[in-house]
C-alpha cells in the first residue's frame, strides 16, 4: 500500500487543527460529537490537542458505506438527539467523500432543532463533494482515492494503521 499521509504528518497536522479550534471556541462550551465508527481515533488525538477548556465528548454512529462503495443511504444507530439540543456542536469526522453522510446528518440535526453546528474533518475530497457542505476545520484536502487507516477502513479492517494509505485492493 502507498503511504499518503505519515504518521508525522497526521500529527503535526493534528495538533495545528486543535490549536485553531481551542482558539475558535475560546471559554464557549461546546459538544464534540465523534461520527463512528471511523473517527474513533482521529477525536482521541484531536481531543487531546484543545486547550479550549469547556467541552464534552459525545458519540453517534453513522455508516453508509460496503467494501469500498457508498450505498448512498446513510443509517443512525444512536437516534437519540435530545441531548444536543441547544448546545454548541462540533462534529468530528474521519472523512468528508461524497458528503453524503454528512449533508443527511446535518439535515437530521435541524429538523431535530440542533442547529449551531460547526464540523472538522480530518480528510475531505473537495472534488467530490464539490462544495456541498462546508468544512469549518480540515486537516486534508486528498485526491479521490480510497484510503485506509488512522481509523478508517477497508470491511472493517485495517483501522488500527498509524498512517492513512492509498488501498488498491491488495490484501
Ligand atoms: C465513512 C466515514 C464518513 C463517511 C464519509 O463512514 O467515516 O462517515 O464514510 O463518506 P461520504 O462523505 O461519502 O458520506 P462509513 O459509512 O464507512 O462508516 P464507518 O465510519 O463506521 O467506517
Amino acid at each position: 500500500m502507498k503511504t499518503l499521509l505519515s504518521a508525522e504528518t497526521i500529527a503535526q497536522r493534528v495538533r495545528e487543527l486543535g490549536k485553531d479550534i481551542s482558539e475558535s471556541y475560546g471559554d464557549t462550551p461546546f459538544i464534540m460529537l465523534v461520527i463512528l465508527k471511523g473517527s474513533f481515533i482521529f477525536a482521541a488525538d484531536i481531543a487531546r490537542a484543545i486547550t479550549a477548556p469547556n467541552f464534552t465528548m459525545d458519540f453517534v454512529r453513522l455508516s453508509s458505506y460496503a467494501g469500498t462503495s457508498s450505498t448512498g443511504k446513510v443509517a443512525i444507530h444512536n437516534d437519540d438527539v435530545e441531548r444536543l439540543k441547544g448546545s454548541k456542536i462540533l462534529i468530528v469526522e474521519d472523512i468528508v467523500d461524497t458528503g453524503n453522510t454528512l449533508v443527511w446528518f446535518k439535515e437530521y440535526l435541524n429538523q431535530n432543532g440542533v442547529t449551531d453546528v460547526k464540523i472538522c474533518s480530518l480528510l475531505e475530497k473537495s472534488s467530490v463533494h464539490q462544495n456541498r457542505i462546508t468544512i469549518d476545520f480540515c486537516g486534508f484536502d486528498i485526491p479521490d482515492k480510497f484510503v485506509v487507516g488512522y481509523g478508517l477502513d477497508v470491511d472493517g479492517k485495517l483501522r488500527q494503521l498509524p498512517y492513512i494509505a492509498e488501498y488498491k485492493g491488495e490484501s
